[in-house]
């Protein structure tokens, strides 16, 4: 079996994936998506796919979702557009730290992300925040307490104030709030990772007491800098993740900058 190299990105949140996407193997896509359990995200830089060989590639570790509260790109269904303009004010898409959807029943088991047009070096940042790591770093006493513990998520949760300017543009007017529970605790490959929405927690099922504290002190551990890693992008770099075992932020910035995203169920 051939092998892919790799490089582990800083504090081993995720690694970048050296290979070319447009003459990719069923061998090589085997091994991606075990380094994808392993790693949580990977990178692929400058790759340059187009919408129909990105589709493809995105295609090999699920089915396209749906994304409930944006329309799609007006050609290619399984692809969202995720824009800003130097003109645009507001609060960007998808600032502070969040896991993709948690507020649906099933939400998308991985995300991709293209770089279609990025700012200059340093601006449009994404966060990601490996929470194998968090949760190998939390003490006993909370790992316990949380083991059994299921999250409620809401659509309405603190992100969603982001969602605001794309909504207006590119908006389903979905406007009903969407919830689900999940457990705080989830396993991939024998290894656990917290799995704690910060832009969409609401509340912890079945909790009264200090549940409020208990949600305070996940959510400022899951995103300390110890187990993040700002991703730079460059025009036609792609990136996905695990959004069970990793979480992700948009950076504040001002620029032009686009990108397509799917997920995949
Ligand atoms: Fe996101």
């Amino acid at each position: 079996m051939t092998k892919l190299s790799i490089e582990l990105s800083e504090n081993n949140v995720g690694c970048y994936v050296k290979t070319n996407l447009k003459n990719i193997t069923h061998e090589e896509i085997q091994e991606i998506k075990k380094l994808l359990n392993k790693h949580s995200v990977l990178f692929f830089k400058e790759q340059h796919l187009n919408p129909q060989e990105y589709i493809r590639f995105a295609s090999n570790f699920g089915k396209p979702a749906e994304y409930p509260m944006l329309k799609p790109h007006k050609d290619f269904k399984d692809i969202y557009v995720i824009e800003r303009k130097k003109s645009d004010k507001g609060i960007g898409f998808g600032i502070g730290a969040h896991t993709d959807s948690s507020y649906m029943n099933n939400p998308p088991r991985f995300t991709f992300l293209q770089a279609i047009q990025v700012p200059e070096e340093g601006k449009g940042n994404t966060l990601f925040y490996n929470q194998f790591l968090a949760y190998e770093a939390l003490p006993n006493e909370i790992k316990n307490k949380i083991e059994n513990l299921e999250g409620v998520f809401s659509s309405q949760g603190k992100i969603a104030r982001t969602r605001v300017q794309r909504e207006v543009e590119h908006g389903t007017n979905n406007t009903k709030e969407i919830r689900s529970k999940h457990k705080l605790v989830q396993s991939i490959d024998d290894r656990k990772a917290i799995y704690c929405s910060p832009g969409h927690i609401v509340e912890i099922a079945n909790q009264n007491s200090d549940q409020k504290k208990l949600i305070d002190f996940l959510t400022s551990h899951q995103t300390k800098k110890d187990f993040s890693f700002s991703f730079a992008w460059k025009k036609g770099d792609i990136a996905v993740w695990s959004n069970k075992s990793m979480l992700h932020a948009a950076t504040i910035y001002n620029g032009d900058r686009k990108m397509f995203r799917i997920t995949v169920q």
